[in-house]
């Protein structure tokens, strides 16, 4: 999200004359876009500040001014204390005041043409109208692939999380609003897009009629917009996955069979203290009930390991989840203690070497199966949507239905083109596929799922 936001902040500054540079050296205004969601991304704040400090210095040397923002969680938890330990920062706003960055540049500008440090302006507010009522209307893109945020913030309070606190209260945009916006985008060339939201699929936007719809329908709806071939979306929370979602796996066609549905341990005595609001046996509940409806569903999951009160038989039991499930991708975290959480004032906090300990054999199992999975794609055929150009000649590289990276020969194509390519050969992280052009055979990957189905 902080991706789609990024490129917002740059187009609503674009009116103001700011386009993106390539370096910090030679920027007007730099904006650092933060995360807050574990204390490592919330470090890298500080000491990226500290460069930005010296480069506003030696510019200031040559008599160029240098704005310096900071926007995204960390502004919006740390504002405050941002401002006493970094005081040559002209800006700090949160993720749901951008709409008036241009107000704030043009103040900071105004204080440092007369020569004082703007005294910083803070903006953290978590305003009563949202801030995409007063964007501008997305600009089109020049990628394949777009991100377009339908839902914000969160209402759950999972005891290790910020996001609640940082992103704010539960909020679904208008169906109109994304409409148009997703329209926009396919009229530019977009023809994937990855609907966005902390907890997307709690998804509750109003329609026309001014009811309430869910993610399941949202999709039926932008799978009508011509030209748009694919839609994804993350990240989703199991308790959320509904009748009309699951339905529309099984017959939006656009609708991607890749799911990212984090369950983050699977001893429920630690979902319980995590107030995840499911157990192990309702998670496997929900996997059955998409793989039932959406039989070659991939799916993709976070983990946490060592939160407060872990014991071996609770990581254990996530072990055994994980095998039961079989992901095609996963992230996983040593839990970070977060300032404010309620898990960060737990007893029993799990020693940093254990933590280490456990994350690595998780990843060793994670890693077993997101090859195994990609193995399986070996001479199989599947669909794959061209995102770029490769590195040799005549090359695209694209994603297959399942998010995997696939590298084609395909000369006559383009980026943007869909072709049925048939998988050779397997990497870590990419796959390599032949057009049947080439004279190879082009077996249906789940044909036999389909049939049984
Ligand atoms: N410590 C470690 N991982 C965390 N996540 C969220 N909060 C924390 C934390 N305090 C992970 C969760 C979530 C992902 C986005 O980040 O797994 O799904
Ligand atoms: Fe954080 Fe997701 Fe839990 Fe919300 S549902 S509190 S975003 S982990």
């Amino acid at each position: 999200m902080n991706v789609y936001d990024s490129a917002r902040m740059a187009e609503i500054l674009a009116p103001l004359g700011y386009a993106p540079g390539d370096s910090p050296e030679d920027a007007d205004m730099v904006i650092l876009n933060t995360c807050h969601i574990r204390e490592k991304a919330s470090d890298k704040v500080y000491s990226e500040l500290g460069r930005l400090r010296k480069i506003k210095a030696a510019r200031a040397e040559e008599g160029q001014q240098t704005v310096i923002a900071v926007a995204g969680c960390v502004a919006q938890a740390e504002g405050e204390e941002m401002l006493r330990r970094a005081p040559y920062v002209d800006i700090v706003l949160g993720p749901q005041t951008y709409h008036r960055l241009p107000e704030m540049v043009a103040r900071a500008h105004r204080a440092s043409m007369a020569g004082d440090h703007a005294g910083v302006l803070l903006d953290t507010d978590f305003p009563i109208e949202s801030k995409f009522d007063h964007l501008p209307p997305k600009r089109t893109e020049s990628g394949v692939s777009a991100f377009l945020s339908i839902q914000e913030g969160c209402d759950k309070f999972c005891t290790f999380c910020v996001v609640p606190y940082t992103r704010g209260a539960e909020f679904s945009r208008p169906v109109a609003q994304i409409v148009a916006e997703a329209e926009s985008l396919v009229a530019g060339g977009v023809r994937e897009l990855t609907l966005l939201g902390q907890n997307v699929n709690a998804y509750h936007g109003l329609d026309a009629a001014g009811d309430e719809i869910g993610l399941g329908a949202l999709a039926r709806q932008l799978a009508g917009i011509d030209g748009l071939a694919r839609i994804r979306y993350t990240t989703s929370h199991p308790r959320d996955v509904d009748d009309g979602l699951i339905a529309a796996h099984g017959e939006v066609e656009a609708l991607m069979p890749y799911l990212h549905l984090p369950v983050q341990s699977g001893s429920d005595r630690i979902l319980e203290a995590m107030n995840r609001g499911h157990d192990a046996e309702s998670y496997l509940r929900t996997i059955d009930r998409l793989r039932a409806a959406r039989p070659d569903l991939a799916f993709s999951c976070d983990f946490i390991v060592g939160f407060p009160g872990e014991t071996d038989a609770d990581f254990e039991a996530t072990l055994d989840l994980i095998r039961t499930v079989e992901y095609a991708q996963a992230y996983s975290f040593k839990y970070s203690s977060r300032p404010g959480t309620p898990a960060a004032g737990m007893a029993r906090q799990v020693p940093e070497d254990v933590k280490d300990e456990r994350l690595a054999r998780l990843q060793a199992l994670l890693g077993e199966q997101m090859t195994a999975f990609n193995e399986a794609s070996r001479g199989t055929s599947c669909e794959v949507l061209f995102e770029r150009a490769g590195r040799h000649e005549g090359q695209l590289v694209g994603r297959s239905p399942y998010n995997q990276a696939v590298h084609v020969t395909a000369p006559g194509y383009a980026v943007g083109d869909m072709a049925t390519v048939f998988i050779e050969t397997c990497k870590t992280h990419s796959l390599g596929g032949v057009l049947p052009e080439d004279g190879r055979p082009v077996p249906d990957r789940h044909a036999e799922e389909r049939l049984s189905a």
